[in-house]
């Protein structure tokens, strides 16, 4: 399949859950997958998985280089959060611009051609000065040739008064799904399609919380698997109403929403099973060739209707 064009929301493959939920052999037979049917754009962190054991620490990126090596593949994108000093959950990090430096010597080795982006990952400072600081450090990326951007920023207003002298254009990673979003908190970065969107279906929410497994997604993450928001109740009557013309479940839901939302450059996806991931991507075919606006539209009044407007 050809890949999207710049105008369309891409389609982005996630490895949060890889080597957590998804052992070495599923996590390769996913990346096949997609890479199979042309997609080449893949989302990593230093820190995944996030699932507070020490030992397990860039597992997720180990298994990334092996399926690299396995393939000798020079033509995957792979977008690298960096920051992170451990995958305990903790907001511990260093942003000096010498240890990003060194990220990047070290992601250009462990990736060759395959890095295409650096991005920060988790900042809560607000003190200009110093953000200023790790931003010449991703000029330095830019300057290497590689994109840059951001995820997980407390302080975005003080990052873009920052970057006003380098004026670097971010991709910037947000959590945007019918349940919340933090579009918003990013108003001074509006206006352009650079918005990636991750917890699509809000980290794995099934709508028969019978289908919750203990392995799911959710559950080993600690979310709420009790399913009493109101508007799960709302999109149930309403998927019933127009009886799976369009979407059938959550994950298509939650893949009309994403697409269709303002200045959205990309969908992170997370299938846990290469089942998943065909689905996903037989609807993100879909989503090219069918016009889901007037699906979007009735989304957004569902939304309104149960969750308040955001
Ligand atoms: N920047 C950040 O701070 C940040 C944060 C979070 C994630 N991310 C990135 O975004 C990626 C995706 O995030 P996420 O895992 O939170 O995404 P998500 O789409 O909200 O949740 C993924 C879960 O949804 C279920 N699912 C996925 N595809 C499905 C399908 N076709 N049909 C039915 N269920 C489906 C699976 O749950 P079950 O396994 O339970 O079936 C899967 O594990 C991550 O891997 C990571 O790369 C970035």
């Amino acid at each position: 399949m050809a890949p999207a064009s710049n105008d369309i929301p891409a389609l982005i493959l996630g490895t949060a859950m890889w080597g957590w939920t998804m052992d070495a052999h599923i996590c390769f037979s996913v990346l096949d997958t997609f890479y199979e049917a042309g997609f080449r754009q893949v989302d990593a962190a230093t820190n995944y998985p996030i699932n507070r054991q020490p030992a397990d620490f860039r597992l997720s990126e180990r298994i990334l280089c092996d399926w690299i090596r396995t393939h000798g593949v020079t033509d995957l994108r792979v977008m690298m959060k960096v920051g992170s000093v451990d995958n305990m959950r903790s907001p511990d990090n260093n942003l000096r611009k010498s240890f990003l430096l060194m990220c990047l010597d070290d992601y250009r080795e462990l990736l060759g051609p395959n890095l295409d982006m650096l991005m920060i990952h988790w900042d809560n400072r607000d003190d200009q000065s110093e953000i200023a600081q790790t931003l010449e450090a991703l000029a330095l990326v830019r300057a290497a040739g590689l994109k840059v951007g951001l995820s997980g920023i407390r302080f975005p207003e003080v990052y873009a008064k920052a970057n006003e002298t380098l004026q670097l254009n971010f991709y910037i990673q947000i959590k945007h799904n019918l349940l919340q979003s933090d579009y918003n908190k990013y108003k001074p970065f509006h206006g352009k399609r650079r918005f990636l969107a991750y917890g699509i279906n809000a980290g794995g929410v099934k709508l028969d919380a019978a289908e919750y497994a203990p392995k799911s997604s959710l559950t080993v993450r600690g979310g709420d698997t009790s399913n009493q928001s109101p508007l799960i109740a709302g999109l149930i009557n309403w998927l019933d109403s127009q009886q799976a013309k369009y979407v059938s479940d959550f994950n298509q839901c939650s893949m009309a929403y994403a697409y269709h939302s303002k200045d959205i450059a990309g969908l992170l996806i997370g299938p846990s099973r290469v089942d998943q991931l065909r689905d996903t991507i037989d609807f993100y075919k879909k989503l090219q060739q069918t016009d889901y606006q007037h699906i979007y539209d009735q989304l957004v009044e569902l939304k309104k209707q149960y969750a308040g407007a955001q």
